[in-house]
């Protein structure tokens, strides 16, 4: 069972009824206008639903609300996401990053005009059974595309924060992150309204993400500030969700800039589509390793390069979190490139002005602005004459 924190019996909590009211009286008023939401207490169109909660899994709001209506635009309905080829979503999901979700939005629009009538399913196994679909985006797209409220709440880290800190919840060091979820969630979901299931998640998201933040909330904007437990006991400050996560190993490589001295074009690969990052495109590169390796020629060797050349280093280095490693990239250019690189798999050249919207992981464009920045031409002094 959930610990509240010592002391967090002396605050009784306000009946979860009355709580909701004013989480959808503070919605009315206080909502983010974000483009895939309906005025409040409007049905949703499932689909728009469904994209917009798949883009949002782990982005912020204000990136996915500039590539939201661009990408509906193109695809405005399941049967259209489906019909396209896989390369164009990719290169239309540009800019959100993690790619694997755009593989299973596509494979399941898919899935759902051959198996569904291009229509999604409102039943929450059916929906737990779609590709890309986590219980967190099921339980968005019932409550906020079909008004159930009958099953458990979508939480994000927003909501936990606002449950956590409304119920004073702490855990033991070493809890599994899996029992502190479910543990949020059978919280959460004593708050469930009469109505208006979809408001109510959006309104504890909302509140989260703008009045109970993570460092110094705004408790005085607070529409349940009266009933916080953690407030009561004075530590909405310091009240700490979970164990800090363990340093992520360390791995290196070299990555290659070639660019083309005609017109600029770079040399990028694409990535297998199965498999991490899949159908994105990048500079050729090394693999990853425990080590420092950065020379060239055991690149070459490795086949990670077509071509041996005068190689030589950029200064600085690329750094880049990843879920499960952090990397650290060296990166080397070659004056002379050769005319034939067509023999390298997956090889493209793509013109600069092309860059933007292509389907370039994260990572990829930061080892792109690394390598432009370093190459570019020293800005040309012009004295003034006197
Ligand atoms: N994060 C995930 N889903 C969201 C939504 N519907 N509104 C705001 N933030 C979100």
């Amino acid at each position: 069972m959930a610990s509240r924190i010592p002391d967090a019996s002396l605050v009784t909590p306000a009946p979860p009824g009355a709580l909701a009211a004013r989480f959808l009286a503070w919605y009315d008023r206080h909502r983010r206008h974000l483009p895939w939401r309906m005025a409040p207490g409007t049905p949703s169109d499932p689909y728009r639903v469904w994209v917009s909660e798949v883009m949002l899994q782990q982005v912020r709001v204000e990136t996915v609300a500039r590539h939201y209506a661009p990408f509906l635009e193109r695809w405005p309905t399941v049967e259209a996401l489906a019909a396209a080829p896989l390369e164009e979503v990719l290169r239309g999901w540009s800019g959100l990053g993690r790619y694997a979700r755009a593989h299973n939005l596509h494979a399941c629009a898919r899935l759902l005009v051959e198996r569904h009538e291009g229509r999604l399913p409102e039943d929450e196994a059916a929906l737990r059974a779609l590709p890309g679909v986590g219980p967190y985006t099921a339980a968005a797209i019932r409550a906020i595309a079909f008004g159930r409220g009958d099953a458990l709440p979508p939480v994000d880290g927003n909501v936990e924060r606002v449950v956590a800190r409304l119920f004073a919840l702490g855990w033991e060091p070493g809890t599994p992150d899996t029992r502190r979820r479910a543990e949020l969630r059978r919280f959460a979901a004593s708050l469930a309204p009469d109505g208006r299931p979809g408001d109510h998640a959006q309104a504890i998201m909302d509140l989260g993400a703008t009045v109970c933040v993570p460092r110094r909330p705004r408790c005085g904007a607070c529409p349940v500030q009266d009933a916080c437990a953690a407030r009561a006991l004075g530590v909405a400050d310091t009240l700490v969700l979970g164990p800090k996560r363990a340093p992520r190993p360390k791995r290196y490589a070299t990555a290659f800039w070639v660019s083309r001295p005609e017109d600029g074009a770079v040399l990028l690969r694409r990535r297998p589509m199965k498999g991490p990052l899949g159908g994105t495109l990048e500079p050729p590169s090394t693999e990853w390793r425990p080590r420092r390796a950065w020379r060239a020629a055991e690149a070459i060797s490795a086949g990670a390069l077509p071509f041996a050349a005068d190689w030589r280093r950029l200064p600085g280095r690329v750094r880049h979190a990843l879920s499960s490693y952090e990397v650290e990239f060296a990166v080397m250019t070659a004056a002379d490139v050769p005319r034939a690189l067509d023999t390298m798999d997956g090889a493209v050249w793509v013109g600069r002005e092309h860059l933007e919207g292509e389907a370039l992981s994260s990572l990829a464009r930061k080892l792109v602005r690394h390598a432009l920045a370093a190459t570019r031409p020293r800005a040309i002094r012009h004295r003034r004459r006197a």
